[in-house]
């Protein structure tokens, strides 16, 4: 069925005899031929056939108000879209937001794919480069964030460094020490606090045997001299006595710190959380975390619990440690300690204790410190290595995923395969790859073999896992940070069934750093961000933030209407379940695919995963038979769709796992 009438054929011979006179008739004049190249690149693209073959890119119209710097964005269970900018990597936002608690400027806003409505949300801190991971009750966690901007050699005026405050009480209560703190040196030199530290009370360990040990709480703080005067500058690690306390206090709780220098300043991390509730569409504070994180990645685990891992800390290092976060309780308790870079790839696997590290991630970190990628047992800190992986020293940007079950395929069989797709070498290296390759964690020694080369080399490339059971891919950069204009425009899908890469409309525009993609409840593809370091190919114009935002719609859309289903639109499920629906293009439907909800940051999106569940069709009748395991499929949020033989999917169905 057609809803359009074609406007032309590509390569009609009649059009190429028109275009070609027309070019010929402006040849003499240089500035009209980009004009006629772009309006005969108009309408090739605009074409029904072009729709047809490569899909469809549509720009959103955004009012002014609600532009902003998106960095992440997650699917709620209500369809609806997070959008959270925060500082959005702009100094000025950060420093309206310190000095005078400005929290309009740490825009947040929700956004409607069905009605394309925007709403604002008041937003409590600076959420810019933090963790989410959508929860089983289905609010948004969001933990971590930026308490201080990057200041390069030169630009650091007043001797800094971080202060561990120790607190040896364990029967204080806890306390808070506000930004603003003076610390005293033993030489009276006296640095101040650049943000709140929360001291908590020591522990008291029982032995059993009468023996109480005490542990001193820690606490960690970054703090700057008071003057602007390099007599700061110490390389000793000292005892600071805090300002405020008194009594036993003073014995206490002290600060432990050092070095104070004019070095570069790292992007220092928060340690606030938060669950967004996607009802009442508002933020709820949470505990704080016991590590502040810039750049953590959040895995949920099976239990429902979420492990953060990774990040920079409140003085800009990147922590080893992580801390488990319980829904219930919604406090943290420290996890293994481990290094990683920021952002890690880290996927769920079939066994709850064995988180799968692609080898990839979106941050950054140390060349040497981990970046073999393998299978972490995380109840008893161990890590075995994953083989086969290539090219292990241009990993990071680059993009992982796990990959749909077998296409079209109905007998319940799954996918445990996860691919790794381009990537830079570490920091500012001009080193890049297309390659990708795949590892299936459901074999016995799984490791990495070849899949096939992007078309081209690229950083930075967001992949989404589709409906129709193959991963939509796109944007991306050539070199850092979009450095001398490198981008790629290209849009491709990986079919993991026949192991092909093939060809989908060139985006208009190109994105890279700080960008995100995400599958929207109608099968399509939302593409937000993007921070190019410079703007122009000389790299001399700083570069500006990409506010505008697409949503792809894929070719098969432009030859069928989507299956309509009718049915509870959102309803609450037990695994092995039989879930009932009804619709006349009953015939027609292929699949059921239970896809979790993206929650995606600097082109990572591991929430997202695919499970098949098996479809009986009887008359208009779909029964869906939902999977038994419980590692395959977890308590939460899904997104259940609907494909038909050409791939088309329905609107999702919203379905909540709870037992
Ligand atoms: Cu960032």
């Amino acid at each position: 069925m057609r809803k359009k009438a074609k406007f032309h054929k590509r390569g009609q011979p009649f059009f190429l005899l028109v275009a070609t006179v027309i070019a010929l008739l402006l040849a003499s004049s240089p500035v009209a031929v980009p004009a006629f190249a772009d309006w005969r690149y108009e309408s090739r693209i605009n074409s029904f056939d072009y729709k047809q073959t490569y899909g469809y890119w549509e720009t959103l119209d955004i009012p002014e108000e609600f532009r902003m710097n998106t960095v992440h964005a997650a699917v709620l269970p209500t369809g609806k879209v997070l959008l959270v900018a925060g500082s959005g990597n702009n100094l000025d936002s950060f420093n309206a937001f310190d000095n005078n608690g400005e929290i309009a400027v740490l825009k947040t806003a929700v956004f409607d794919p069905s009605s394309r409505q925007l709403k604002h949300i008041a937003t409590p801190n600076d959420l810019f480069c933090s963790g989410h991971a959508l929860l089983q009750s289905g609010s948004l966690l969001i933990a971590g964030g930026t308490s201080g901007y990057e200041l390069l050699e030169g630009e650091v005026k007043k001797p800094a460094g971080a202060i561990v405050i120790h607190n040896e009480d364990p029967d204080s209560p806890v306390k808070t020490l506000k930004k603003g703190t003076k610390f005293t040196s033993p030489s009276g030199k006296v640095y101040v606090s650049t943000d709140d530290a929360t001291v908590k009370p020591a522990s008291k360990m029982d032995h059993g045997n009468g023996d109480v040990m005490i542990h001193h709480s820690s606490a960690k703080v970054f703090v700057e001299a008071i003057a602007e005067d390099s007599n700061y500058i110490t390389s000793k690690s000292e005892q600071y006595s805090i300002e405020g306390l008194r009594g036993t206090d003073k014995q206490n709780i002290y600060g432990q710190g050092g070095p104070m220098t004019l070095e570069k300043q790292d992007f220092r991390g928060d340690n606030k959380a938060y669950e967004f509730d996607p009802v009442k569409e508002e933020y709820v504070a949470v505990g704080d975390m016991q590590e502040s994180r810039w750049y953590p990645s959040l895995p949920v685990l099976t239990s429902g619990d979420v492990l953060a891992v990774s990040g920079l800390d409140s003085a800009g290092i990147i922590t080893e440690t992580t801390e488990y976060y319980n829904p219930g309780t919604k406090q943290w308790s420290w996890g293994p300690n481990r290094p990683f870079p920021t952002y890690p790839a880290l996927f769920r696997t079939m066994d709850p204790s064995i988180l799968f590290y692609s080898g990839s991630s979106a941050g950054y970190g140390p060349a040497d410190k981990g970046r073999e990628p393998g299978f972490w047992n995380i109840k008893d800190n161990t890590f075995r290595i994953a083989e086969g992986l290539r090219q292990t020293d241009i990993l990071e940007t680059g993009a992982s995923v796990a990959l749909p079950p077998k296409q079209g395929s109905n007998d319940g069989s799954q996918s445990h395969k996860v691919m790794v797709a381009g990537g830079g070498g570490v920091g500012e290296s001009p080193l890049i790859t297309a390659r990708t390759d795949i590892i299936d964690l459901a074999e016995t020694n799984p490791r990495y073999t070849p899949g096939p080369d992007l078309p081209e080399p690229v950083r930075y490339l967001n992949m989404t896992v589709t409906p129709w059971d193959e991963v939509f891919a796109t944007g991306g950069t050539r070199d850092y940070r979009a450095k001398s204009n490198s981008y790629s425009y290209k849009s491709y899908s990986y079919n993991p069934t026949s192991n092909n890469i093939s060809s989908l409309a060139d985006t208009p525009i190109g994105r890279g750093y700080h960008s995100g993609s995400l599958l929207l409840r109608d099968g399509r593809v939302l593409v937000f961000g993007g921070d190019p370091l410079y703007s122009d190919n000389d790299n001399t114009t700083p570069g500006k933030f990409e506010q505008r935002i697409e949503i792809y719609t894929p070719p098969q859309f432009y030859r069928d209407t989507p299956p309509a289903i009718t049915g509870a639109n959102s309803q609450q499920a037990n695994r092995g379940q039989q879930l009932m629906f009804k619709s006349n293009d009953a015939d027609r439907i292929k699949t059921a695919r239970l896809i979790a909800p993206s929650s995606a940051t600097h082109v990572t999106n591991i929430d997202q995963r695919s499970v098949a569940a098996i479809v009986h069709k009887q008359g208009d009748q779909l029964k869906v038979d939902l999977p038994q395991d419980e590692n395959l499929l977890p308590n939460g949020w899904y997104m259940l769709f609907f494909t038909d033989r050409q791939g088309i999917p329905s609107q999702a169905k919203m379905v909540q796992i709870v037992r």
